[in-house]
């Protein structure tokens, strides 16, 4: 019989209660709920946010670009966050630069939802605007953006199946791009460099099989990939020159 590993289910145990009984949070894992929805929370580095199925959860990946980001620039005055979900980007670097204004965006109203309740939640105050990628952005940004941090959706549409189970679980427009997985990444590289800044940098997610594909998409800029702590390409760098 599947069980649910003792790790989990120590966590299940501390958020049960009268109205949510231990028995129907291990009957909502198993079947195949993932752990951070049942408890409503996930960390991303230093903050706990509030996740549920309208977003996609936080990932390590995600936490590392972070601090490959945070790395790269000094005192930045104006940072973006695309394809913001959750928040996680856009309020941790708001919490790493206080004296930066952080603008977030995301196409899915429900993520705009969550990352409204974090930042309320966090106290940290960022712009949040629904649209698609840098549409909502005021155009006083063009050519001023010090940092822009995106994990976009990289998954193409014959891959989603394969996903883990509790992975289908978390919103597919968050997950899958089109096609072939490339179609938003190519669209940001597309239009970074008209927003940054001399100097300015983009760190972009992207899929591990992705790297020779997506540096390509970073028009007049000298992207490169990176890895993540797992050895796999992960992350498209680029500072405009
Ligand atoms: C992989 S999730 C990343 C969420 C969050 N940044 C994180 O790392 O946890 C991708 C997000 O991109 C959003 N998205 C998809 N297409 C978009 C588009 N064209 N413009 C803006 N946001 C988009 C989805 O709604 C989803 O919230």
């Amino acid at each position: 019989m599947v069980a649910v590993p003792e790790h989990e289910r120590r966590r299940l145990e501390s958020i049960a209660d009268d109205a949510q009984p231990l028995d129907d949070l291990i009957e909502r894992r198993l079947g195949g709920e993932p752990l951070q929805y049942i408890e409503g929370t996930a960390a991303f580095g230093p903050l706990t946010l509030d996740v549920d199925p309208r977003v996609l959860i936080p990932r390590p990946e995600t936490e590392r670009l972070f601090e490959i980001a945070a790395g790269m620039v000094r005192s930045p005055e104006v940072l973006v966050d695309l394809c913001t979900g959750s928040g996680a980007l856009a309020l941790a670097l708001k919490r790493e630069f206080p004296g930066s204004a952080v603008f977030a965006t995301d196409i899915s109203p429900e993520a705009i939802e969550v990352a409204t309740e974090n930042r309320h939640k966090t106290r940290l105050p960022i712009y949040i605007a629904e649209g698609d990628l840098f549409d909502p952005l005021p155009a006083s940004l063009l050519g001023s953006v010090d940092l822009i941090v995106a994990n976009p959706p990289y998954v193409a549409e014959v891959d989603f199946a394969d996903l883990p189970r509790d992975v289908q679980q978390e919103p597919r427009m968050a997950l899958v791009s089109g096609p072939s997985g490339l179609e938003v990444i190519q669209r940001i590289g597309a239009d970074a460099a008209l927003w940054l800044r001399p100097g300015g940098v983009i760190v972009c997610e992207i899929g591990e099989t992705q790297g020779v594909s997506a540096t390509s998409s970073f028009v007049d800029l000298p992207a490169v990939v990176r890895q993540d702590l797992t050895g796999h390409d992960r992350y498209v760098v680029a500072v405009k020159p």
